[in-house]
């Protein structure tokens, strides 16, 4: 084993990252009333190319004006293969209020890419003597981000959190599909007549996770487009959470509660971890390594286990 200890990531509860458009400014209250732990306001695909600067005025006053309460509150500036971002980082660091917490930065292909906006972003910040110094959150949706996923998980010490986006990934990556997220058709094994659907996004999540948690950044799972669907978002969620990550995107609003109940640890499960812990040190006290609980063994590795699962819920209950 490494002699290196993992960094522990930010400590703050990211369960849902709740999205709209920076051109529809009438959501932005409801997205501050809602229970998302974080907000994304929209500069890029989900605003048309003539409404760009308009977004951006729109989100610079919304920053200052109003009341965002605890929630971590990100910009998704436009990706750097377009005219606008550079606009985007200028206009939003020299006049958003400092209640801006973070920059998400769409479609990294390479370290190079969050390099850059680090060096415009430092540079705006010193000029404007902004004491408050903003983070980054990056997308990995291409074949170029998951290929490069570890040096763009070490590329900033402002690095807080990477999410994978299915749309433009499955694009990128010349997949057969088009729908965003979630089971699909075609991917599936057959045995004895029977098909069973397996997890096209399972090896990128996975990807993404051991990245993540090498460099101590947070892992989350992106949008899920069928917002009609709750059981369909249910079950990606889950899967994600089982995986390792912590949170997942949100584009309509009624997708926030489930994913706040799917990535809050379940009160069976933080009394199991909790059970867990304490009979291990039940067990460390009688010089055991490794006992058993319910019936399984348990040793060192099962009580880092329960542990993940106590932090996780105390970090959400103590916000
Ligand atoms: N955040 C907060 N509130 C939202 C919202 C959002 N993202 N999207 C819709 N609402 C509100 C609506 O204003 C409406 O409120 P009302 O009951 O007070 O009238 C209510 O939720 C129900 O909305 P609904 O009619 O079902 O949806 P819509 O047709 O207004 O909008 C979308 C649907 C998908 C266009 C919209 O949810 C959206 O723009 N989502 C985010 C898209 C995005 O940001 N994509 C980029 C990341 S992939
Ligand atoms: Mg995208």
């Amino acid at each position: 084993m490494s002699f290196r200890i993992q960094p522990a990531p930010v400590a703050r509860p990211n369960r849902c990252q709740l999205f709209g458009p920076g051109s529809r400014p009438a959501i932005f209250e409801k997205m501050a009333a809602g229970a998302a732990d974080v907000i994304n306001l929209d500069l890029e695909d989900s605003v048309a190319p003539d409404d760009k600067a308009q977004a951006r005025k729109n989100i610079i006053e919304a920053i200052g004006d109003i009341d965002w309460g605890g929630k971590t509150l990100s910009v998704r500036i436009n990706g750097l293969d377009t005219p606008y971002w550079y606009r985007d980082v200028v206009d939003l660091l020299e006049n958003a209020s400092d209640r801006l917490d973070q920059i998400m930065i769409p479609k990294v292909g390479c370290a190079a890419d969050v390099y850059a906006v680090d060096a415009l972003v430092t540079a705006v910040e010193r000029a404007k003597g902004r004491i408050r110094p903003i983070s980054f959150e990056v997308i990995i949706e291409s074949a170029a981000g998951i290929a490069h996923v570890e040096e763009i998980a070490a590329a900033s010490p402002r690095l807080q959190a990477m999410s994978l986006g299915a749309a433009d990934f499955a694009a990128s990556m010349g997949m057969a599909t088009t729908g965003i997220g979630g089971t699909q058709e075609n991917y599936y094994m057959l045995r004895e007549g029977q098909k069973y659907w397996s997890d096209p996004w399972h090896w990128a999540q996975t990807a993404i996770v051991a990245a993540c948690r090498t460099h101590g950044v947070l892992p989350v799972d992106g949008p899920f487009g069928d917002f009609s669907d709750d059981e369909g978002f249910r079950a990606q969620a889950l899967r994600s959470a089982t995986l390792g990550m912590v949170g997942k995107w949100a584009i309509h609003p009624k997708q926030v509660a489930i994913a706040n109940e799917v990535f809050t640890p379940s009160a069976e499960a933080v009394a199991d971890a909790r059970a867990i812990l304490a009979a291990m040190e039940e067990a460390k006290k009688a010089g055991a390594g490794a006992t058993t609980y319910k019936g399984k063994l348990i040793d060192i590795a099962s009580m880092k286990q329960a542990e993940v699962i106590v932090r996780q819920f105390e970090l959400i209950a103590g916000n």
